[in-house]
């Protein structure tokens, strides 16, 4: 191999090496489980301290396995295939604490190997083939635990070294091929000391020599499935007479072979063994009246679980503190049994297979725990017939049972009650009446699921004391919840989720200045505005998920409570319009904080989208946003243009609008004067001294309309113009000067009374004038160049002669009929 394939080698392996193991603390803490390695990566620092190697594949262990790794602790090399151990496999990594082998196929475990580690705590050498116990151990004198379970020993007799081993307070030797226990084999377990926990559970027991355990001390045994027959039982059972055992834990693992009781004495031997806590594990129904408890009279502690027994004996136990029947099969609850116990301060009868009838507990004067849960027990006027002499109870577990009736008063003598739990259980009155109202420490209350309908807002009144209320999945009459909690001013913690809740009023968290916790998920909102109240400002964690919210509006994401780091949003249909584009992008920035960010589904599409809101678009919005932006200018310039036109062209638009209002009854009109006439002010002299006198005064004499005399006051110039002048005028009289011209109301006549004509096409209109104006200058006037060049005009001319032929030719204009 020349050198470039070494280097290659090096570096495919440190970079394989970095894939295949996973950091989980930096420096510290590394796991390469399951990657069927054959070596130590050199990618695993020499600072590690916990190594976790199992499911590899390292077969042979000797020294150069491990490089020098001094600060590890815990090596894990579970089912890696190992089958031979050297003796100096460990010399590397000597300091470790825990070593465990568990599932390998050891065939060859060198006898030295475990000397190097001085400091071994932890041994695991569990389903490794082990034959014996008698291991080279001498150095591992800080053992703590050695755990040889699911081997092949024999024996219970340990390394005679082992008496020397202060800390060791676990030795687990469960599963193994243990059929008989002799007394020299429990010689070194006598001499240690008496924190020692020893499991011989699922061994093949058939014999144990009488007095093999007597003056031994242990914290623990259990010899649970540890006997190959009932009688095994009851002769290993009388054998440990003299055994002081702090817990002794026997019976049977569900579903281990039954036994066949034949004896109504099995557990006799109990009796002359000295324990404080029994955890007793039946399988199977005794044909026998077996007396359990006859023996656990000392006991402070009691468990029967799987137990078939249907009803309770009656036990004085002397100092039992804690009492357990799990699963059994009772049908009444003990009531009577376990009354007048004056030391019992935790009783649990819960999971019992049959439903249970309830029974009443009188006079227990230390009971400060009793869970009575899952026995679908039915309790009517509750809790006088369950209790009574009980003032000490804190804890009450009525959950998942059929149904409780909590009648007023009912709780009264259990005021000290701190956590009460009825979930999945129907209660009845707790919505219409005050029934806890007495519970002024109750700290806990769990009704979720409990078939109420909260018809009274006083419902929680007086738990001032309040901090974890659960009331999912049950409803509020009406606007109950809105008052329901206002009270409960130190509520940490509120799960009102699946109550059918339509609308929150912002009030209803009114004074929860502590709520930490609030879960509305399940309900039917569609806002959480109540969200700004600044009396949440310690909220943490919100679950809103599976409503029918759509948005969240700035102002209420502005003002969130600043802590809160749980925020559950999915499952709500969310409008993802650009209208909304403040919503999604804080939902896109704030995802460190949202729950399931990625079920935040935008609904707006169609309700079953699938598009999530954070990969919704923003930029597209802005688009569009500008695209808003530059049509509303140029729908303002175009209205801004119109009004200026219609500013600016004003009289024309109201003379059509008059015009249409005219011609809609046309000849209707009377004319009441002969002609009309358009002058500038600037020529009133010559239109009153000339015009006037000469067609007036005449004979026959012509009627004018001039708009200083003859048009109504108190109506429009517009409207005077129309109406009198033009219509009400056969002709028009037109007085071009140049006053005329520069005159915008003139030229506004003018082209009104050349529509009013150019409509009804006759030549009514007469021109005069009075002075020459430019040719160009006429061009201002819109029609009166047309007009001029189209039909004769008259001249006004100071010389008498022409002055004479013009009153004669204009008089005859006025007269000449229309046509
Ligand atoms: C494990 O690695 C060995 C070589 O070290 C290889 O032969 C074997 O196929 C691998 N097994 C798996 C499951 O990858
Ligand atoms: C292993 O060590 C033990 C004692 O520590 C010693 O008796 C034995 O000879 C050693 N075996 C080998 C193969 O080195
Ligand atoms: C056993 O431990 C002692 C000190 O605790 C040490 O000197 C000795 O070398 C250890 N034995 C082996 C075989 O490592
Ligand atoms: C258990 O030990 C007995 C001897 O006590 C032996 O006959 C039997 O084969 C062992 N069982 C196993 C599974 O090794
Ligand atoms: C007894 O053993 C337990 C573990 O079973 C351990 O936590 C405790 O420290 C030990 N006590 C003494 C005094 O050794
Ligand atoms: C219970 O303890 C008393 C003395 O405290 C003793 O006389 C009695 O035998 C014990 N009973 C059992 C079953 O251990
Ligand atoms: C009451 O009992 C139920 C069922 O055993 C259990 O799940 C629940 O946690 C208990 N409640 C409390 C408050 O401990
Ligand atoms: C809340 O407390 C006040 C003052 O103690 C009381 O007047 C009111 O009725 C209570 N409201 C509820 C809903 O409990
Ligand atoms: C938010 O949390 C910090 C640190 O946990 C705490 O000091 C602060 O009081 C909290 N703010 C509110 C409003 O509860």
């Amino acid at each position: 191999m020349n050198f470039f394939t070494v280097s290659f080698f090096i570096i495919y392996f440190s970079v394989g090496a970095g894939e295949l193991c996973t950091k989980i603390t930096e420096n510290l803490h590394y796991s390469c489980m399951g990657r069927n390695l054959s070596y130590i990566p050199p990618s695993i620092p020499s600072s590690v301290q916990t190594l976790d190697f199992s499911f590899n594949d390292l077969k042979h262990l000797q020294k150069t396995v491990f490089p020098v790794l001094p600060f590890l602790r815990v090596l894990d090399l579970s089912r890696c295939h190992i089958k031979h151990i050297e003796n100096d496999t460990f010399n590397n990594v000597k300091n470790l604490t825990a070593l465990i082998l568990t599932g390998n196929p050891i065939t060859y475990f060198g006898p030295g190997c475990l000397s190097s580690l001085s400091n071994l705590q932890r041994l695991v050498l569990v389903d490794v083939g082990l034959l014996s116990l008698q291991l080279q151990m001498n150095n591992l004198t800080k053992l703590q635990e050695l755990r040889v379970g699911t081997n092949n020993i024999q024996s219970v007799s340990l390394p005679s070294i082992m008496s020397n081993f202060k800390d060791l307070h676990l030795i687990d030797l469960h599963a193994n091929n243990i059929s008989m226990i002799k007394t020299d084999q429990t010689a070194v377990l006598r001499e240690i000391g008496r924190n020692m926990t020893l499991i011989l559970s699922r061994n093949p027991l058939s014999y144990i020599e009488p007095g093999a355990f007597k003056d031994i001390y242990l914290r623990e045994l259990d010899i649970r499935s540890a006997f190959v027959s009932s009688a095994a039982q009851k002769a290993g059972l009388q054998a440990l007479y003299g055994l002081n055992v702090k817990r002794l834990m026997f019976g049977k693992f569900k579903g281990d072979f039954k036994f066949q009781f034949s004896d109504a004495d099995v557990l006799d031997g109990l009796c002359s063994i000295h324990f404080q806590e029994i955890y007793y594990y039946i399988i199977e129904r005794p044909s026998e009246t077996v007396f359990i408890f006859r023996c656990m009279i000392n006991a402070t502690n009691v468990l029967v679980k799987h137990g078939v027994i249907d009803e309770m004996e009656y036990v004085f136990f002397h100092e039992i503190k804690e009492l357990y029947l799990l699963q059994n099969q009772l049908a009444t609850l003990p009531g009577k049994q376990l009354s007048h116990l004056h030391t019992l301060e935790k009783l649990v009868i819960s999971h019992n297979i049959e439903p249970i009838r309830p029974g009443t507990f009188i006079d227990m004067p230390k009971l400060q725990y009793l869970d009575l849960s899952s026995n679908r027990m039915t309790l009517t006027r509750c809790c006088t017939t369950l209790l009574s002499g009980t003032p000490q109870i804190r804890y009450l577990n009525f959950s998942q049972n059929a149904e409780i009736s909590i009648e007023l008063g009912g709780l009264d003598g259990l005021a000290s009650i701190e956590i009460l739990d009825f979930h999945h259980t129907r209660v009845l009155d707790l919505g219409y009446y005050s029934v806890l109202s007495n519970l002024t420490y109750l700290r806990y209350l769990d009704v979720s699921y409990s078939s109420i309908t909260f018809i009274n807002i006083f419902s929680f009144y007086g738990l001032r004391k309040l901090e974890i209320l659960k009331v999912a999945g049950n409803h509020f009459r009406g606007d109950v919840a809105r008052y329901l909690f206002n009270n409960l001013t130190l509520l940490e913690h509120l799960d009102m989720s699946y109550c059918r809740v339509v609308e929150l009023h912002p009030s209803s968290f009114k004074n929860l200045q502590r709520l930490r916790l609030l879960n509305v998920r399940g309900n039917k909102l569609m806002t959480i505005d109540f969200l700004a109240l600044p009396d949440l400002k310690r909220l943490t964690s919100l679950y809103a998920d599976k409503n029918s919210i759509t948005s969240i509006p700035l102002h209420v994401l502005q003002k969130l409570p600043t802590n809160l780091s749980e925020f559950d949003l999915s499952s709500n249909p969310i409008d993802c319009s650009c209208s909304q584009t403040d919503f999604i992008l804080w939902i896109i920035q704030n995802q460190n904080i949202l729950k399931q960010p990625e079920n935040i589904f935008c609904k707006t599409f169609s309700p079953s989208s699938d598009f999530r809101a954070t990969d919704f678009d923003i930029d597209s919005c802005v688009h569009k946003k500008r695209l808003t932006i530059v049509l509303s200018v140029c729908f303002v310039t175009v209205v801004v243009l119109l009004s200026f036109l219609v500013y600016r062209f004003q009289f024309y638009l109201q003379y059509c609008c008059i015009l249409l209002r005219g011609y809609r009854s046309p000849g209707q009109q009377e004319c009441s004067y002969d002609a009309f006439v358009i002058f500038s002010s600037y020529d009133e002299v010559w239109v009153m001294n000339e015009l006037m006198e000469n067609l007036e005064n005449g004979v026959p004499p012509i009627q004018l309309c001039l708009h200083m005399r003859d048009f109504q006051a108190g109506k429009s110039i517009t409207s005077n113009i129309i109406d009198e002048g033009i219509l009400g005028s056969r002709k028009i009289i037109v007085v071009v000067s140049q006053h005329f011209i520069d005159s915008a109301w003139c030229r506004f006549e003018f082209e009104l009374a050349q529509s009013r004509f150019m409509l009804e096409h006759s030549p009514n209109i007469i021109i005069i004038i009075l002075e020459d104006v430019e040719e160009g200058k006429t061009k201002k006037v819109f029609g009166l160049h047309k007009h001029l060049k189209k039909n004769t005009y008259l001249k006004w001319s100071r010389d008498p002669l022409s002055n004479m032929r013009f009153w004669i030719r204009l008089r005859k204009a006025i007269i000449a009929k229309k046509k």
